[in-house]
């Protein structure tokens, strides 16, 4: 097996191997394992500052690793590999810029002349759902809209790797659902690989094929949760009783091992001071 080789012997469409990272004192990752087939939907989920974004900032080649390695598609990260499109956290659309050229901004900042570019992402406007909002500003969409308008402009680039940095965090809990179900959808029509992270096991559980689940920082992989499915990923699929069950191991791993010794503790010592 050659560098970025996975199982079978195909290159996998990210490999993170041993990867630390620290910023002066704070060490953030330590021995960080991950890797991601092509086609695959992953999911990152973990506490709060535990280091995902950081994560992504080194899949993405912003940032470099103190230690361990970066593949994507089998050659090391960097920006200027152009292999991975990263919608961050905090995604702003430019408020004086129209819808579609805020979603052509991209392929534009990657040398496309500017009529290809809005004839590239204007072409995904309607599976989106932004017909119609060509000319708006982003000021007369929804949360929802901006939100799908972010992710165009980040799917439009083509990239073998997609990262998506809690695209949803922002969004009510009815609208998270809805654009929740339109990503499975949109994920089962062009089935791009995508790492998400996410602070939502349902939402981890529904959408992706596997959840990596994350330590308090230093951050490293607790548990590699392969999330079985008897159906297409939608609504039906969470009252099946596995979904439930896949949740609860999420929930499970996300706690810990000292959540499972403190409540056995607990546990003992009112049965002790019962007798
Ligand atoms: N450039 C930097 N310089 C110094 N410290 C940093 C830097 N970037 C991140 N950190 C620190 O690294 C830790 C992890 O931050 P990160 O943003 O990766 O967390 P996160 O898991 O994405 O959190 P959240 O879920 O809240 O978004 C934090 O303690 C943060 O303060
Ligand atoms: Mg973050």
């Amino acid at each position: 097996m050659g560098a970025g080789a996975g199982e079978g012997g195909h290159v996998m469409s990210l490999e993170v191997r041993g990867a630390g990272k620290a910023f002066g004192t704070l060490e953030v990752l330590r021995e960080l394992e991950l890797s991601v087939r092509p086609g695959e939907f992953a999911a990152v989920i973990g506490p709060s500052g535990s280091g995902k974004s950081t994560l992504f900032n080194l899949i993405s080649g912003l940032d470099t690793p103190t230690s361990g390695e970066i593949l994507v598609d089998g050659a090391p990260a960097s920006v200027a590999s152009g292999k991975v499109a990263y919608m961050p956290q905090k995604d702003l659309l430019f408020p004086w810029r129209t819808v579609l050229d805020n979603t052509a901004l991209g392929l534009e900042a990657q040398g496309v002349r500017k009529k290809e570019a809005r004839r590239r992402a204007g072409e995904l406007f309607e599976a989106f759902g932004l017909d119609g909002f060509q000319s708006s500003y982003p000021f007369q969409l929804s949360g929802g809209m901006r939100q799908r308008a972010a992710l165009l402009r980040t799917v439009v680039l083509e990239r073998p790797v997609l990262l998506l940095d809690e695209p949803f965090g922002a969004l009510d809990s009815l609208t998270r659902t809805e654009m929740q179900l339109w990503l499975a959808d949109m994920w089962q029509r062009y089935r791009w690989t995508v790492v998400l992270v996410t602070h939502d096991i349902r939402e981890a559980v529904l959408l992706a094929d596997t959840v990596h689940v994350l330590s308090p920082r230093p951050a490293t992989v607790v548990e590699r949760v392969e999330v079985p499915r008897s159906g297409p990923r939608g609504l039906d699929a969470l009252a099946e009783p596995e979904f439930a069950a896949t949740e609860r191991r999420v929930l499970d791993a996300l706690r810990g091992p000292t959540a499972v010794t403190a409540a056995v503790t607990t546990a003992m010592t009112t049965a002790v001071s019962a007798t």
